[in-house]
Order: C-alpha cells, then sequence, then structure tokens
C-alpha cells in the first residue's frame, strides 16, 4: 500500500532524473500502518537494476482470472506462459497493425482480461509505447480521453462500446475540443456495439479516417479471435467480421449441427489456437463440462451469433445465464443467491433488460418473505446487497472493529472466526 502523499510529493517531473514521481492521491486519507505497510519507493531504492529470468517451461501457469459463472462459483481460468504470450503479442500486433512510432492506449483495468492482455502482455512484448491511465472518461470533465489523446499523440486506441455510448450522450462539441489528428486505429471490446454507437465512433471520435476493430474475445480465449484487421477487412458496423489466423468458428443449431452459409445460432469454435485457456484452476472437470460438453468436439463459447451471407459473424449476445452489464459479465445466478440471502426475501430472479449506456441493466423480481412489506429502504438495501460482505471484509482486513449492521449476515459468528485468524500478507 502507498502511503499517503501531498500533491506536491507526488508530482515529481515525468522523465526527470530524480526518483520515479510518488503516485498522488491527495482526496484519500489511507491510514498508514508500519506493520504492514512498506513504501515502494524505499524499496526500490536498494533494488538491483537487473533481474535474471527465471526459466519456465512453455506449459507451465501464467496466471488465474477469475470470471462468473453461469453455475456456481466463478471459474479461474488458468492460462499458460508461451501460448498466451505469443498469441497476445500478435494480435496486439496485427489487429493494431502496431508500428515502432506507435502510442497505444487501452482504457481498460489492468486487472481484467484486456488488461491483461491488451495493457501489458501484448504491447510489452512488442515493445509498444503505451498510456497507462488510471481514471474516469468523464473527470473531470467529458473531453478527458480526447484530451489524453492530443497530449500524448495517442495513434491506436482501445476502449469498450459502454465508454463511447456514455461519450454519446455529451454530443460532439467535447470531443471536437481536441484535435485527435493523431489517431489511426480505433478498437473496441467487452460487449455487441450498437451500429449507432459504432457510427459515432467512426465519424466524430475518428473523422472516418480510422479504421474501428471491433474485437470478440473472452477471457478463457486470452485474446482476439474474431476481429477485422485494420484497412485489410472491409467493416460492418456491428459486426466483429471475421476469425484471426488459426481460429475457426463454426455456428451450430440446439442439436449440434453445423450450419451453413447465412445462419443463426451457438458461437463455437473447432480447433484450438496458442492463447486458448487450458483449465479451471482444480477442476479439469468443470473446464470440461462447461466448454465442451454441451457440443462434443467443440469449444462453447456461451455467446449466440448470426453469420450474414458474406460470411460475417455477429455476436447477438450471451445465450446462457449470464448478463452483460458495461462489459462485465455476470451471472443471474450469482445475483439471485446475492438477494436470497437477505431475509426479506423468499425468491428472487434476475433477467437482462436493454440499457441505452450499459448495453443491459439487470432487472430483478424479488418475493418478500410473509409479513415483510415493500419499502423504499428495503429496496435500497436489495441494492447493496451482494456488497455488504466485502463492506465487511474490508474491515476485517484493516482490523477495524466497528462494522456497523451485519444482521443480514447469514452466520455472523464467521466474523469473529475471521478476526481471530486475521493474517497479513506483506508486499
Ligand atoms: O459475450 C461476449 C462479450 O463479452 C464476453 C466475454 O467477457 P469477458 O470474459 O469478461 O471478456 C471481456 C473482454 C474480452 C463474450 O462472451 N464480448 C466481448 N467482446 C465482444 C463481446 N460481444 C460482442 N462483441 C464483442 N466485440
Amino acid at each position: 500500500m502507498l502511503k499517503h502523499l501531498s500533491k506536491e510529493e507526488g508530482d515529481a517531473p515525468l522523465g526527470s532524473q530524480s526518483p520515479p514521481a510518488k503516485r498522488p492521491c491527495p482526496d484519500l486519507q489511507v491510514p498508514w500502518n508500519p506493520e504492514v505497510d512498506l513504501c515502494w519507493h524505499t524499496l526500490v531504492r536498494g533494488a538491483s537494476d537487473e533481474c535474471e529470468p527465471e526459466w519456465c517451461e512453455s506449459e507451465d501457469p501464467l496466471f488465474i482470472l477469475y470470471t462468473s459463472g453461469s453455475t456456481g462459483k466463478p471459474k479461474g481460468v488458468l492460462h499458460t506462459l508461451s501460448g498466451y504470450m505469443l498469441y497476445t503479442a500478435l494480435t496486439f500486433k496485427l489487429v493494431f497493425d502496431y508500428q515502432p512510432d506507435d502510442v497505444y492506449w487501452c482504457t481498460a483495468d489492468i486487472g481484467w482480461i484486456t488488461g491483461h492482455s491488451y495493457i501489458t502482455y501484448g504491447p510489452l512484448a512488442n515493445g509498444a509505447t503505451s498510456v497507462l491511465f488510471e481514471g474516469l472518461p468523464t473527470y473531470p470533465d467529458v473531453s478527458r480521453m480526447w484530451e489524453i489523446v492530443d497530449k500524448y499523440h495517442v495513434t491506436k486506441f482501445y476502449t469498450a462500446p459502454t465508454a463511447i455510448r456514455l461519450l454519446m450522450k455529451y454530443g460532439r462539441e467535447p470531443v471536437q475540443k481536441y484535435k485527435r489528428d493523431s489517431l489511426k486505429v480505433l478498437g473496441t471490446v467487452g460487449e455487441p456495439i450498437n451500429p449507432e454507437a459504432w457510427q459515432w465512433y467512426y465519424s466524430v471520435v475518428g473523422e472516418k479516417r480510422c479504421p474501428i476493430v471491433d474485437t470478440f474475445w473472452q477471457t478463457e480465449t486470452g485474446g482476439h479471435v474474431l476481429t477485422p484487421l485494420p484497412a485489410a477487412t472491409p467493416m460492418k458496423p456491428g459486426s466483429a467480421t471475421f476469425p484471426f489466423f488459426g481460429v475457426v468458428p463454426a455456428v451450430l443449431n440446439e442439436s449440434g449441427e453445423e450450419l451453413e452459409g447465412a445462419s443463426e445460432g451457438y458461437l463455437v469454435f473447432k480447433q484450438p489456437w496458442p492463447g486458448v485457456m487450458r483449465t479451471v484452476y482444480g477442476n479439469q472437470q468443470r473446464f470440461e463440462t462447461t466448454y465442451f460438453k454441451k457440443f462434443p468436439g467443440y469449444y462453447v463459447t456461451g455467446d449466440g451469433c448470426r453469420r450474414d451471407k458474406d460470411g460475417y459473424y455477429w455476436i447477438t449476445g450471451r445465450i446462457d445465464d449470464m448478463l452483460n452489464v458495461s462489459g462485465h459479465l455476470l451471472s443471474t445466478a450469482e445475483v439471485e443467491s446475492a438477494l436470497a440471502e437477505h431475509e426479506a426475501v423468499a425468491e428472487a430472479a434476475v433477467v437482462g433488460r436493454p440499457h441505452p449506456v450499459k448495453g443491459e441493466s439487470l432487472y430483478c423480481f424479488v418475493t418478500l418473505t410473509d409479513g415483510v412489506t415493500y419499502s423504499r429502504t428495503l429496496e435500497a438495501e436489495l441494492k447493496k446487497q451482494g456488497k455488504i460482505m466485502r463492506r465487511v471484509l474490508r474491515k476485517i482486513a484493516c482490523d477495524e472493529r466497528d462494522l456497523g449492521d451485519i444482521s443480514t449476515l447469514a452466520d455472523s459468528s464467521v466474523v469473529e472466526h475471521l478476526f481471530q485468524n486475521r493474517c497479513c500478507v506483506g508486499v
């Protein structure tokens, strides 16, 4: 954890010979705990500039990233070293047409697969110059992204449809305040992009100069699997177009038969590619059941798709019990069980409802326990439900005994148990 710094302390000029700038967080009062907190700057001062590589096998695990499962707990998607690295490096290079003088910016959070593959591994493996951004597209104002594009002369820009739809609401003016003439390729990922948002991205942001790469992929696929190649693939607004090299898609009907030509059905893949996940961590059985059982011999994406007469693929959305809210995959089962944990709830059913900015929003049907009457307060509590445990866990982690209301916990004795067994993992 970094120490709270004053604005001045954090403002060392970029590229100066002085020690790296400390991270300013003027509004964050994080209490410094000398027992567990170490200051990064003190630690790196004595560290060597050289770091001997650790030699690994190509199929050694690289990382595990958890993604929602349509049933039960989230799945630990396991990627391995060489295949994943090769695949992210190659897709980054070709899908963004990466050239050595490019300045690339992906707005994703580094903790998600988009950040892993296309902020960290892909760009770094290519030695790319990247903009790393931690903030909001609307703060301090809705021109923030375009201001950054001009400031760093960003050439390749990668974001999500939900961000585009959000910015669209504010019109052209905040975009046109900035030149954006460095931009060459615009990318999108995470959810289907509606043609209206696509047109706005293409015409207003890219001024019809920049090809759009609508990249379809998943935590599981490691990297892009359906995507245009910029300026080489004729685009259709809202279509992720064609498979990347080595990826062989098929469209199946409910009986598992491959459909030919223009058709609609389950999107599956017929052969592996280097970046595909290797297993569900600790549960190979679940890996096989989730992805290979429904249609033996195929990898099932869980997405529906349409293939048009020209062979273009159009993702129609999830066909399992998953929702995509602002590019976040949520399982209806997880939300339902969070709601059902509330003592006022007898039963809950959750479905998706189209939302103009988020793509989908949660629509929850709730049956209240006998004798409980509906109120706005209850509604507000239910909205918070599911976040409650996290709030409690955060306090336990900080050894704070004032937990607030924990009456909705199914078994509150677990809290004392966690306090008793609390230990800290230092950096
Ligand atoms: O439903 C598809 C949607 O996002 C799902 C994968 O989510 P996740 O594993 O969190 O990874 C997100 C970042 C790769 C897919 O099953 N999805 C992703 N990209 C697109 C998309 N839907 C339509 N078009 C896309 N370009």
